[in-house]
Order: C-alpha cells, then sequence, then structure tokens
C-alpha cells in the first residue's frame, strides 16, 4: 500500500550519509513549499503551480467529472494559486464558490487570480485548515481537492467532515497525480485506491475511482456520494 502521506517521495535510496542528509533536507524543504507555501519561496512555488500545464490540465480533468451546474455551490479545499476557483466560478456562474488554503502566500495569489469574482460576491477565498471548518449556512452540491489530501493529518475525520457539508446527493471528488521522478503508473493507481477507501469509510457512497493517462504519471481521482 502506498504511504498517501509521501505520495512519490519514498524508496529514493541513500547515496552516502551527507548527500542523503541533504536530499532529504531539501525535499523536507520543497515539500513544505507545496504542503504550505510561504515567503518568497511559497510564493514562487505558487506561481510555478498555476503555470504547469499538468497541473492545469489535472485541474481541468477533475473538475470535468464534477459535473458542475450554473446554480452549484462548490467548495474546493487546498485551492493553492487559484486555477481551480478560477475555472469553477465561470461554470457556476449563477452559483458560489468558497476556498480554504491554510497558506497565506496562496490566499493572497488566488484572491489575485479571483479579484472580480470576489468583487461580485461570487467567490469567497478564507484562509483555513481542513482540519478546522468553518461553519457554513448551506451546505454544498460539491466538494473537491487536488493535489493537497496528503498533506492532512488525520483525512478520514476530515473526508468525515466534508461529507457534513455536502448536501444529501452531493459529490466530493479527491485527485491526486504523484510529482516525484520515482513516481509511476502504479503509485497513482495505488494511491487513489488508498483515497477510494479512505471515501468509504468516511461514509460516502457509489464511490468510484477514475485514472486518466497523464504525463509525467497517470492521475487519479476517487468520487464519492454523500
Ligand atoms: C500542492 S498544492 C496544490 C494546489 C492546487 N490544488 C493545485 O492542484 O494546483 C497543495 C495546497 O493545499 C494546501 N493545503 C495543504 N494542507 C492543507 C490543509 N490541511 N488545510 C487547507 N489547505 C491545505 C496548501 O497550502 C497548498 O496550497
Amino acid at each position: 500500500m502506498a504511504d498517501l502521506r509521501y505520495p512519490g517521495l519514498r524508496n529514493q535510496p541513500d547515496q552516502g550519509e551527507n548527500r542523503g542528509w541533504l536530499r532529504k533536507s531539501i525535499q523536507r524543504f520543497l515539500r513544505a513549499q507545496f504542503g504550505r507555501p510561504t515567503g518568497f519561496w511559497g510564493n514562487t512555488a505558487g506561481k510555478i503551480m498555476a503555470r504547469t500545464p499538468s497541473n492545469q490540465e489535472r485541474i481541468r480533468w477533475t473538475i470535468s467529472l464534477l459535473d458542475i451546474g450554473p446554480d452549484d455551490r462548490l467548495l474546493e479545499i487546498g485551492f493553492g494559486p487559484g486555477f481551480g476557483i478560477e475555472l469553477v466560478s465561470k461554470i457556476a456562474s449563477e452559483g458560489f464558490v468558497v476556498g480554504i488554503d491554510h497558506s497565506e502566500v496562496m490566499v493572497r495569489q488566488a484572491s489575485k487570480r479571483n479579484a472580480k469574482a470576489i468583487r461580485d460576491g461570487k467567490v469567497v477565498l478564507k484562509l483555513g485548515s481542513v482540519s478546522n471548518l468553518l461553519k457554513f449556512n448551506e451546505p454544498f452540491d460539491k466538494i473537491f481537492t487536488i493535489n493537497s489530501i496528503h498533506f492532512w493529518t488525520e483525512p478520514i475525520d476530515c473526508l468525515k467532515e466534508l461529507r457534513k457539508l455536502l448536501r444529501p446527493g452531493g459529490v466530493i471528488g479527491v485527485t491526486l497525480q504523484p510529482r516525484s521522478r520515482s513516481a509511476t503508473d502504479e503509485t497513482t493507481k495505488e494511491i487513489g485506491e488508498e483515497v477510494a477507501m479512505n471515501l468509504e469509510r468516511a461514509g460516502f457512497s457509489k464511490v468510484r475511482l477514475e485514472i486518466r493517462q497523464a504525463k509525467p504519471v497517470s492521475v487519479a481521482c476517487a468520487l464519492g456520494i454523500r
């Protein structure tokens, strides 16, 4: 079973103690900049995420699986630079989009990208953690999260809480694409299956796993219904 907390960062052999230590420190640093971007490097990581074609493709594909309607109320956890928020707010043109991310730098970047929709009251972006969700007056039709769940502590508990925010029949989509050089299509399949299992454990029904061939490795999206 893949280690969901560190997809693709496993099984890299040490080549000498010092180089191993240095590489692990760099990996930890880079991972932190994608898991909770801060400061200059976090800002840079956000710009990279927003511009990378494979990221954009992964986000577009996830959104296509959600069957979003013009009136939908949507929630994205871990929106990063806000590319997904921008896309869904255009599709749900009469709806409402909320985003939650625990990185101040990402909230700033995504707010810039979505400034008009925020001014128009169609998008609200909040600084916060999935582990401590805000209260909402109305339920959501769709919740999605892309390359974020592997950073969450207690992902099953978080999924249980997210389920409560959905209307009955509402859909959740959880996408992961491992990003390290050691990741393979098999890694994607393993982590996708683990996410699907976690959705079931969190009480979602009709859980299904979609896998899309992509470069550098395939992408998995597990979907479930409240
Ligand atoms: C690798 S980025 C992915 C960003 C975007 N979804 C994408 O695919 O380009 C992960 C994002 O999840 C956010 N994140 C990670 N753990 C989180 C948590 N516990 N609560 C809220 N946001 C979280 C990070 O701050 C970061 O913006």
